[in-house]
């Protein structure tokens, strides 16, 4: 029996019903649609749509059904086409008539745009909390190896030593624009749709203000038509999870290449790393590598959703009812890999004392060389010709830089002087960085100390 039977000779085919129910999907939003028909409710009374003595059975009612749900005493039987039409239907058996005073001045048009975003809201606290606990660790890392010099890396070639907790810092900024992104992507998701009904409001005189004041939002989506119509939130909220797992996907790259025989850079605890069924040597990256592979669900979703809404006429149409599907994936996909990323770092131990002595003298000093003769005149085009020079000379005497001999040096440029070597370790060349943000140890410091001085990264 669906509510709309009267207009019908006969109920929906069970096969198009299969078909067409969501409520496998949808039931993970029977909270929110609980608190979304409190608020409705409440406006009601105030109104004098209702009275007030059904709206309070009906406020009483919706809560027990809340606890029928929690306590599975109430299935989510597929036979029902979605959420909202379950819990309404067992409102009306449990309350009988005055149940029915529910759906008032709503269409489920409205009621689930409004479950989305309440649920969003939620989902971006989650986000965000996760977020800041991920930087917390990375901080407590960077901590540990702020004097850790590792090779830095562009095309994947050696470029110049930097400092293993700088390239840390770097996650924490990107981590903190993914941040920022999921405040301000709130702002759009805390508008409220109820009351928009299905497509062209009401003729009864309801207070949309205050149904969104009582469920926290900070302000109404006004327009009706577009109220019930746009799904650009859950599509603006599944890219920003798309960026984080990006971003993710990113570490987890290097983790597993840190991880290899060849870099040996860092070490996944026991507990974080799998064995081979064939190979008895193996100690493999599988948790980063998930990481990374499960960025393509996040990315599939936010094409899917882009595909669902695309060129479709207005307003609601069914085609819609899809977004679920995608915005659930999105958000359980990054909030698992955040979480497990957070774990993984924690139980991984990097080599501090891995490229020592293999930087000093290494070709990733090069640019040193070029800054010591531009702070002697020469232009700077010239200066990376001189070392491109000294470099492939080295190449084809098969000698690192601090190896090969100064009378050498000084037939290349005569501004060569013998100071040159004291900048042939990893260590001045770190030290040697003036500019802000670099990665002398001074910088680092300082940056450091801004993310330990932001409260949001301290324990309490
Ligand atoms: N299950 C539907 C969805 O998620 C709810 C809205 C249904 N509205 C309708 N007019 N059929 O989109």
């Amino acid at each position: 029996m669906a509510v709309w039977d009267s207009r019908f000779k006969k109920p929906l085919d069970k096969k198009a019903l299969k078909f067409s129910s969501s409520i496998q999907v949808d039931s993970n939003l029977f909270n929110e649609d609980i608190d979304g028909s409190k608020a409705h409710v409440k406006m009601l009374v105030k109104q004098k749509i209702i009275p007030s003595r059904e709206g309070n059975t009906i406020l009483k009612a919706l809560e027990q059904i809340r606890k029928e749900i929690l306590t599975g005493k109430l299935k989510f039987d597929w036979k029902k086409e979605d959420i909202h039409s379950l819990i309404e239907e067992r409102l009306t058996d449990k309350i009988g008539e005055c149940g029915k005073m529910l759906h008032t001045a709503r269409s489920r048009n409205d009621q689930v745009a409004l479950d989305e975003r309440l649920y969003m809201r939620k989902e971006i606290f989650q986000l965000q909390k996760l977020i800041r606990s991920f930087q917390k660790v990375l901080l407590k890392k960077a901590d540990m190896h702020k004097d850790t010099i590792i090779p830095g890396y562009t095309h994947l070639q050696r470029a110049q030593p930097i400092v293993f907790a700088h390239h840390l810092l770097a996650y924490i900024e990107m981590f903190e624009r993914d941040y920022e992104r999921l405040s301000d992507c709130s702002k759009r998701v805390e508008r409220s749709p109820l009351g928009a009904a299905a497509i062209a409001g009401t003729s009864l005189i309801i207070d949309r203000a205050f149904s969104a004041k009582l469920l926290y939002m900070n302000s109404i989506l006004e327009n009706s038509i577009d109220a019930v119509s746009d799904r650009d939130v859950q599509i603006e909220l599944i890219s920003n999870c798309a960026v984080m797992m990006m971003h993710l996907s990113r570490l987890a790259e290097e983790l597993v290449l840190w991880n290899s025989q060849e870099f040996s850079f860092a070490q996944f605890d026991d507990s974080f790393a799998t064995g081979s069924s064939l190979m008895p040597q193996k100690k493999n990256p599988d948790i980063a590598e998930l990481v990374r592979g499960k960025v393509g669900r996040v990315y599939g979703s936010l094409i899917g959703l882009l595909t669902v809404m695309k060129a479709l006429p207005l307003a609601y149409n069914r085609d819609m009812q899809e977004d679920k599907f995608h915005l659930f994936e999105a958000i359980n996909t990054t909030k698992d890999c955040l979480s497990i990323s957070i774990d993984l770092i924690n139980h991984t131990t990097f080599n501090k004392k891995r490229f020592e002595k293999e930087l000093n003298g290494d070709f990733s000093l090069a640019t040193d060389l070029v800054d010591y003769l531009v702070k002697k005149q020469i232009p700077f085009r010239k200066a990376h010709q001189i070392v491109g020079r000294v470099v492939a000379t080295c190449i084809r005497q098969n000698k690192k830089l601090n190896e090969l001999p100064f009378d050498t040096y000084k037939k290349i440029s005569k501004k060569f002087e013998r100071d040159i070597f004291n900048l042939l370790t990893a260590e001045n060349s770190i030290k040697n960085k003036k500019s802000l943000g670099s990665t002398s140890f001074k910088e680092v410091a300082k940056q450091m100390r801004k993310w330990r001085k932001r409260n949001i990264l301290s324990d309490n």
